[in-house]
């Protein structure tokens, strides 16, 4: 353990390194993440709206269902999403298995079933073999879902410059960075925005003391502000197309405070300190 661990003290914890899991469940789910036969008309796989390569999510304010429709919701990023204590931005799923079995069944994502999945994956014999290796039987509803979820598990981004910092790494984060992150501690951000994912483990009213993009639904679960810099647009309707203007009209709606330029410019750096690594390479996406 490093002499000056920061992390005890603190309000947010560094994100621990990917669990070891059986690797075979966890290419399986990899492949089935990028697998179009896991949606009704073969067009789309988790990839088309949560691009791994980048941020995990997308950069459009709503990515579209199958029929070309826009979606309620900004997309989430996967990275990190294990964290959360509930999935959604209406915090629906107590289970990250439920809210994949549920990416696969609703019709405006995935919009097929489990069976037809199984039977579509069964006729491919590379697919198949890869089941038999990681469960002993071919594909089937639970072992679907257990593999995608076993692969989500992974989805992990460690190694953020803020959690080096809180490490005991005291030259990971300049001046600028730190005085942003003593604004996010002394302004109340950290009330709502706190533990391992800075956020993800609260429900919260939004539009406290002004409205707040568009008003429902009223209550959220507070989104992790992990990566945050590389998954604009931000709010759940994709509303605020920059962090300064995201950080700005929290100050507004949840603390009734009008930030000064220079707290923005602050918290933004503090912000983008908290974008980890995936694989070694640091988490992008921002255009
Ligand atoms: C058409 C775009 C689209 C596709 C395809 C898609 N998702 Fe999503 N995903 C979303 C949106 C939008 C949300 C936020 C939905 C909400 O909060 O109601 C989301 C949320 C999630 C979350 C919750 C993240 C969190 O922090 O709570 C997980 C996990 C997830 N998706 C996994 C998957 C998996 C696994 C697949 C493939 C089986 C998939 N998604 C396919 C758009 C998509
Ligand atoms: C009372 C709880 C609360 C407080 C205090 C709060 N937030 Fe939030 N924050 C939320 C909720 C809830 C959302 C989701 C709002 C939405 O999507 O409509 C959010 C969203 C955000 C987002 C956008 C995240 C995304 O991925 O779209 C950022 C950035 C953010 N907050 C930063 C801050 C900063 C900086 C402060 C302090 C100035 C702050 N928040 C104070 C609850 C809070």
């Amino acid at each position: 353990m490093p002499p000056a661990l920061r992390g005890m003290d603190e309000p947010i914890t560094p994100m621990p390194p990917a669990p070891a899991l059986d690797p075979r469940k966890v290419q399986l789910g990899e492949r089935l993440f990028g697998d179009r036969r896991l949606s009704r008309d073969d067009s789309k796989s988790c990839l088309s709206c949560h691009d791994i390569s980048t941020n995990g999510a997308s950069t459009r304010p709503h990515d579209v269902d199958l029929d070309g429709a826009e979606l309620p919701f900004n997309t989430l990023t996967v990275f990190n999403a294990t964290h959360n204590f509930r999935f959604g931005w209406e915090g629906k799923y107590r289970e990250v298995g439920a809210d994949v079995t549920s990416s696969l069944v609703n019709p405006r994502i995935m919009g097929s079933d489990l069976n037809t999945i199984a039977n579509k994956l069964k006729q491919d014999p590379v697919v198949r073999a890869g089941f038999f290796a990681a469960y002993g039987r071919g594909p089937d509803g639970d072992n679907i879902v257990d593999a995608l979820v076993n692969y989500e598990k992974t989805l992990v981004t460690p190694g953020s410059r803020f959690d080096r910092w809180l490490e005991g790494d005291g030259t990971a984060l300049s001046s600028e960075e730190l005085e942003g992150y003593h604004q996010f501690k002394s302004l109340g951000c950290v009330s709502c925005h706190q533990g391992v994912n800075v956020g993800g483990n609260l429900f919260q009213r939004r539009g406290i003391f002004h409205p707040l993009a568009s008003p429902d639904p009223a209550i959220l679960r507070v989104p992790s502000l992990r990566n945050v810099g590389t998954t604009p647009p931000y709010f759940h309707d994709g509303s605020a197309p920059t962090l300064e203007e995201a950080v700005r009209k929290m100050g507004v709606s949840q603390l009734n405070a009008t930030l000064t330029d220079h707290q923005i410019k602050a918290i933004v750096a503090f912000l983008r300190s908290l974008t980890g690594e995936y694989r070694g390479a640091q988490v992008g996406g921002e255009p």
